[in-house]
């Protein structure tokens, strides 16, 4: 059956110190072994990540990578770079990387490709933008982003993919989406799942809500039936939050 996640994505945050100070103070917790906590520093604190994970079960992943194996590309990170430091996940797809990088449905295909060739996790974010919500076109639009990226893969390679909505509009916003919006999409998620490959596959797949998750309204998303965990942005920065959601997983 699928593990609930808890994934704190940093972004541009956190120098060395504060990286190392935030791992110490994760470390001593103690979380259910149905759950898994991730943690996505920055790609200059990667190896020390790694490195101070050593002997606890926070999990580290990067939260972007090339789609490209090597090569002329000033200022990327390639999947072998990351898996050669021991880092075997990845997010991939986030809004910010779709925003401000042109990243798009047809790009992130090319990288979920390569990251899958390199045996690496994938947690993919997708999700509706507010104008979108509004005119009620957002289940076609997480359609359309799921299928563009990920519906041409083989069920054996869906064992490497979580999924992460993320609806835009909530993001960084404070404005979170409701209990019940987030189960009803997630819910619409599983079924496209289970309509494309079939319903085991389906009910195996880790689903996560992110946007505004905070102590305050973490237990109330995560407790509903296909919400499997949450993708933190600004409350995974500090300790006392990210382990308060942690334990309302
Ligand atoms: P916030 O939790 O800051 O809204 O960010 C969510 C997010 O983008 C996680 O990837």
């Amino acid at each position: 059956m699928r593990k609930k996640i808890v994934a704190g994505n940093w972004k541009m945050n956190n120098n060395k110190r504060e990286t190392a100070e935030l791992i110490q103070a994760l470390k001593p917790l103690n979380f259910s072994t149905d759950l898994r906590v991730m943690v996505a520093p920055a790609f200059t604190h990667l190896v020390q990540a790694e490195e101070l994970t050593q002997g606890s079960r926070i999990e580290v992943l990067a939260q972007n990578m090339n789609a490209a194996e090597s090569g002329a590309f000033t200022g990327e990170i390639s999947a072998a770079m990351l898996s050669s430091i021991g880092i075997q996940k990845v997010i991939l797809g986030h809004s910010e990387r779709r925003a401000y990088y042109n990243e798009t449905d047809a790009s992130l295909k090319g990288k979920v490709t390569t990251a899958l060739s390199h045996d690496m996790e994938i947690v993919f974010c997708f999700g509706e933008e507010l104008d979108q919500r509004k005119s009620g076109s957002h289940f076609e639009v997480v359609k359309t982003q799921l299928e563009t990226a990920l519906f041409d893969l083989s069920p054996e390679q869906w064992s490497k993919i979580i999924l992460a909505y993320e609806p835009v509009w909530a993001i960084g916003t404070g404005e979170t989406a409701s209990p019940e919006q987030a189960q009803e999409m997630h819910a619409y998620i599983r079924s496209l799942i289970a309509s494309k490959y079939d319903q085991t596959l389906a009910d195996s797949i880790s689903i996560l809500y992110g946007g505004s998750i905070k102590p305050a309204n973490a237990s109330a998303i995560f407790s509903q039936s296909d919400v499997d965990g949450g993708l933190i942005g600004g409350a995974a920065l500090k300790a006392e939050d990210f382990s308060a959601i942690i334990q309302s997983a």
